[in-house]
């Protein structure tokens, strides 16, 4: 499973600055994975709570067991699609969202199911991805591995909210106003050396899918390529790549 938690480390943090978690506050993480975030929100609320809500049943189970060896007795997990799934109406204080907002197949109704979960006045912070050509993560990986004319997402597309006029829009549309759109420019790592950064990176889907798509001979000369990639961006400090991010806040009306 990729191991998301150390790719957004930086990332993290800002996430946390801007989300502010108050005492008593109830939580909704979307698209929670693992559940870093909804541990680290539940113990900010301390006497309020945070529940992760995300269709993947694997990384659930991880995040549970995680909460559970933590000792965390105020945070919870369920399984679903955002998009839909009937959550407590205007239950949650404050909403938050580490990259799991960008896949919705309709993110008008998404947003809109997520709106209703939330208070009024309550706050929705994300951060997505800006365009795949600002990023150097996904660039440098594309075009080792799928050349430099692949199409830049194969399934699950990442940057679907990468523009801040059409996000504004989405979250207006869906009951949100105060819509805040802040530039994060931070570096994702990908391993201590080249060696780990090899194995996480052919953990994403993208990269499985590109090297699906090439003959025995071709994969070997792109698996060559992204060694050399990895070995270009191996600070002796770990495998970093540029990213740009949009941290995005909102105010539920
Ligand atoms: C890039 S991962 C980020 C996970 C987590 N927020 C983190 O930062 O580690 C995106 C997550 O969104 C989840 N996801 C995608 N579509 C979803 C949906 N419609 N409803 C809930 N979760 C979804 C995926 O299963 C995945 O865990």
């Amino acid at each position: 499973m990729f191991d998301y938690d150390s790719e957004l480390a930086r990332h993290h943090e800002r996430l946390l600055e801007a989300l502010d978690v108050r005492p008593g506050d109830r939580v909704l993480d979307v698209g929670c994975g693992t559940g870093l975030t909804t541990r680290d929100a539940a113990r900010a609320a301390s006497v309020g709570s945070a529940l992760g809500i995300d269709v993947s049943g694997p990384m659930l189970e991880r995040a549970r067991r995680q909460a559970e060896a933590e000792g965390l007795g105020n945070v919870d997990f369920v399984q679903g699609d955002a998009q839909a799934h009937p959550l407590p109406p205007e239950y949650f204080s404050l909403g938050v969202s580490r990259f799991g907002t960008m896949f919705f197949s309709d993110p008008a109704v998404a947003f809109a199911n997520i709106g209703r979960a939330l208070r009024p006045g309550a706050r929705f912070v994300q951060l997505v991805w800006q365009a795949a050509d600002r990023q150097e993560w996904h660039t440098s990986i594309r075009t080792a591995l799928a050349g430099r004319h692949a199409s830049a997402s194969t399934g699950d597309d990442p940057f679907t909210l990468a523009d801040p006029d059409d996000v504004a829009e989405v979250l207006t549309t869906a009951g949100f106003t105060a819509v805040d759109v802040v530039d994060v420019g931070e570096p994702v790592w990908y391993g201590p050396d080249a060696d780990h950064a090899r194995t996480a990176v052919l953990q994403l889907r993208m990269a499985k899918d590109w090297l699906a798509a090439l003959d025995a001979a071709s994969a070997e000369r792109a698996l060559d390529r992204l060694c050399a990639t990895l070995d270009a961006h191996d600070t002796g400090d770990g495998v970093w790549f540029d990213s740009r991010a949009w941290l995005v806040g909102a105010r539920r009306v």
